[in-house]
């Protein structure tokens, strides 16, 4: 037997040491603190309420609009107080810094209160008076944000759905994340997509290169090189929300830009030069789903053309992942180019989804890689152009697909939206978990996972894990998110549940969550008495499934209950199915 080491005690961390630790647990809590959560269902027909209505117009005023010729309010706060670039307060992570953060911070909370109170003129005095910002400056972004007010607090949502359903013409509007357009308000029109020629912005295009070079320095700090390959998912809708930032990150990743003709539509596409790029180029395996595939044909073209652009170029294997593993490939299996290439895959024509999420909702597997093989099956269908240039639409290629995810080192999937995020619904899980298990089926390691926000300036990047421990603080066990939901009543209730199982479904795609997540939910919703009461009166149908999910997760193996918590669940579990049953 192995002889264990002497227990050292742990000497007391230097006064700097001591500093960075607490610096650093700060800088978690104010991210929770500050992250935007929806407190409570959407009521259709029912307009925003004065608090959201302030945090809405606080998101909105903290991104730059040129289109209204508006810089963004914290800017011109940290120019007023003289703390400088506000952009560059946002990369720092020392104390003046995040204090620097917190003073323009509460200028802006303080002037959109005012707004809000008193008006455009009454928060234009207050920001000259308190940080020196120019009236004529401050005045264009109140303009805007006094439009935005007066959509806010009036809903037409009911009169389009009436019109809509009298068979008369709905107005239409842009369909996209507030925060990222606001003209897509008022809400209550009828939602228009977008042209998936103008795809990616030339503003996704510039905003991604700063994820995408984010994500590959966590890569490499992590891992020590860059990765073999990537697999990225891409959904319709959050391209749509987005002007096809996912589109614009595939793109960085492979080194190419967006090229557009004679009529402004994006086309083709051109390889950045490598001292442009500084990096080698990635390899991306690019799962799609079912919607991006019908919305954005030309664009699955447009991604395939990339991946096989590069795969061509003359460059040396280190700066070309594409080109070494394509050639790598067609020598190992003695195949051709056009076998070796594919890197786009959806479902087949007229299916969706990936069915992962209904297998780990409905408890219907044993081992993780059954979880795999379904991703691999329902999404191996490969999209482009062969060589010849004939239209490859939805071929099967199972052999593609997994020689591709074999190679695959990390995954990544952006948010589009404050309002959803990886344990509001179960896409996420079945999308970014399902292809991780499937990455695991037929790689040598795990990939690492990652996600980014698309919804506040300071991009950042995040591990699987930390965003799950940050969903979970900020909302599962959040009073103001779960009182809330309460307040919906029988659908508060199941949306709790759903946020378990959501978070369950990380546990079972990608082992990626924490055990005092299940130990907390426990403690919050089952094993307090007064709170397992009001949910059981109000949906004792959704209590059931909650504690019964607690006790998959733990007969699986994702948390260790103690035999007397195991007890109290069974017991609570037991006396739900009597009420339900009727039995007294
Ligand atoms: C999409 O927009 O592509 C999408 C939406 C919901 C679930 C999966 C995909
Ligand atoms: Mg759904």
């Amino acid at each position: 037997m192995k002889e264990q080491p002497p227990q050292q005690p742990a000497s007391p961390p230097s006064p700097d040491e001591r500093d960075r630790r607490v610096l650093e647990l700060y800088e978690r809590v104010v991210e929770i603190e500050q992250r935007l959560i929806p407190t409570g269902l959407h009521v259709f027909g029912r307009a925003a309420d004065a608090g959201e209505c302030a945090d809405l117009l606080r998101m909105v005023a903290s991104f730059e609009r040129p289109e209204h010729g508006a810089r963004a309010l914290p800017d011109l706060v940290a120019e007023g107080l003289g703390l400088g670039d506000f952009q560059s307060l946002l990369g720092g992570r020392d104390e003046e810094t995040w204090r620097a953060r917190e003073r323009v911070d509460a200028v802006v909370r303080r002037a959109v209160a005012a707004f809000l109170g008193e008006g455009t003129e009454g928060a234009c005095r207050l920001l000259a008076a308190e940080a020196r910002v120019d009236a004529a400056e401050s005045e264009k972004i109140f303009r805007l944000l006094a439009q935005v007010r007066v959509h806010l607090e009036t809903s037409r949502e009911l009169d389009g759905l009436a019109k809509a359903l009298r068979g008369e013409y709905v107005e239409p509007g842009p369909g996209a994340d507030v925060v990222q357009n606001p003209g897509v308000l008022p809400t209550g029109r009828n939602t228009h997509a977008v042209n998936p020629y103008a795809v990616p912005s030339r503003t996704a295009f510039a905003r991604a290169e700063g994820v995408v070079r984010l994500l590959l320095e966590r890569h490499r700090s992590e891992r020590g090189r860059w990765p073999r390959a990537m697999a990225l998912v891409l959904w319709g809708l959050d391209n749509i929300k987005t002007q096809g930032e996912g589109v614009a990150q595939a793109l960085w990743l492979l080194g190419v830009r967006p090229v557009r003709d004679s009529l402004n539509r994006v086309t083709d596409v051109e390889p950045l030069p490598l001292e442009r790029l500084g990096r080698p180029r990635i390899d991306v395996v690019m799962t799609v789903s079912g919607i991006f595939r019908d919305l954005f044909a030309p664009t699955m073209a447009l991604l395939d053309r990339a991946v096989r652009r590069v795969a061509e170029l003359d460059e040396p294997d280190e700066s070309n992942g594409v080109r070494r593993n394509v050639r790598e490939q067609m020598e190992a299996d003695g195949c051709a180019f056009d076998e070796a290439a594919p890197r786009v895959f959806s479902n087949a024509p007229g299916s969706y989804g990936t069915n992962v999420n209904f297998m780990v909702m409905d408890s219907q597997w044993e081992q993780a890689e059954a979880l795999g093989d379904l991703f691999v099956t329902r999404k191996c269908f490969a999209y482009g152009r062969d060589r010849e240039g004939r239209a490859v639409e939805g071929r099967e290629a199972r052999g593609a697909f997994v020689r591709a995810l074999s190679r695959v080192e990390a995954a990544y999937q952006n948010i589009d939206s404050f309002e959803i995020g990886i344990t509001d619904v179960d896409h996420y899980f079945e999308y970014l978990g399902g292809v991780s298990r499937a990455v695991e089926r037929h790689a040598e390691a795990r990939p690492a996972l990652y996600l980014s926000d698309a919804t506040t300036r300071e991009a950042r990047v995040r591990s699987l894990a930390e965003m799950v421990r940050l969903e979970t603080r900020a909302k599962t066990l959040n009073p103001k998110w779960y009182e809330g939901m309460l307040s919906h009543g029988f659908r508060g209730v199941a949306e709790i549940e759903s946020h378990l199982t959501n978070t369950f479904g990380w546990s079972a795609t990608a082992d990626a969550v924490d055990e005092w997540v299940y130990r907390e939910v426990a403690e919050t919703f089952v094993l307090d008495r007064e709170m397992i009461e009001r949910l059981s009166r109000l949906n004792p149908h959704s209590a059931r499934a909650l504690v019964a999910r607690l006790l998959e997760a733990q007969g699986r193996g994702f948390w260790r209950a103690e035999a007397e918590v195991l007890d109290r669940l069974r017991d609570i579990f037991a006396g739900l199915e009597d009420r339900i049953e009727g039995v007294t």
